[in-house]
């Protein structure tokens, strides 16, 4: 077991990502702190100058192949025990089925469901066995089964395809000793949760914390909310 866990956060220049980031760093963790723009992300330098050399900021947009496929270089060698899945983005809010462009659709199920696995593939041989954990940001809205109302039907949609998609993931492991976290993080006031939403950052991110603790050394593939408490598919 390491002196400090090595944690590894996509998406983490505002929002939950950030949120996470301070917390994890809070608590110990060495934190390597994807943005897509690192010119922009103040929030970012400034959890640099408080935690010294135990947060490194590196670019990433998931939506650049290239890039997404050079960053476990860049990563360096050290095993990682967590990474983070978190970037997301809303799409066409706006938009149903009947008037989302295939380009539009092509953005947002590649940015959300695509990218984030294809990324957990790259890096899944550089995890610490056995306690270490894939996280992927999924929301209560990708259930299935939770879906009465309809509503947001195509961020639903990517979100439930994510869900799929880190299934086979999961089972693609054949029984690895890695646990695999599907999160729901509340409804959390960010850019993309608006300022009516009932959650603050802190609130999300010390559960979320809280929970990535209980559950390591869990194998297997689970949704949970920022509570611990499991939700159906
Ligand atoms: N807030 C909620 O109530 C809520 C509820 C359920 C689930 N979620 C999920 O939680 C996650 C974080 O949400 P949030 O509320 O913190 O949203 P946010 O404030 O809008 O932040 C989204 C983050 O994702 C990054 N991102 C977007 N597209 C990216 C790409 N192609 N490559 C790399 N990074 C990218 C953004 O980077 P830029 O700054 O460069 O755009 C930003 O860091 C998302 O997956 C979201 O779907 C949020």
């Amino acid at each position: 077991m390491p002196d400090t866990r090595l944690a590894v956060i996509v998406g983490a220049n505002r929002g939950l990502g950030l949120g996470l980031t301070g917390e994890l760093l809070s608590r110990g963790y060495e934190v390597i702190a994807t943005a897509r723009d690192l010119a922009k992300a103040q929030a970012l330098e400034k959890l640099a100058k408080q935690f010294g050399d135990r947060l490194r900021r590196m670019r990433l947009d998931l939506n650049d192949q290239g890039l997404a496929d050079a960053f476990a270089g860049q990563v360096g060698h050290a095993k990682l025990d967590l990474l983070f899945l978190n970037a997301g983005v809303a799409g066409p809010a706006d938009r149903t089925a009947q008037d989302v462009t295939i380009a539009e659709t092509g953005a947002l199920f590649y940015t959300n469901a695509v990218a984030p696995v294809r990324l957990a593939r790259t890096l899944m041989d550089r995890m610490r066995e056995p306690d270490a954990v894939i996280a992927f940001m999924t929301s209560i809205m990708g259930s299935v089964a939770l879906n009465t109302e309809g509503g947001a039907e195509l961020y639903r949609a990517s979100k439930a395809a994510l869900n799929s998609l880190t299934r086979s993931f999961a089972a693609g492991l054949r029984g690895r000793p890695i646990a695999v976290l599907s999160f729901h993080p509340g409804w959390v006031r960010t850019d993309m949760g608006g300022e009516h939403a009932p959650l603050d950052v802190e609130t999300s991110v010390r559960g979320i914390a809280d929970v990535l603790e209980r559950e390591r050394g869990r194998p297997g593939h689970r949704f949970l909310d920022y509570t611990g408490h499991e939700l159906p598919w």
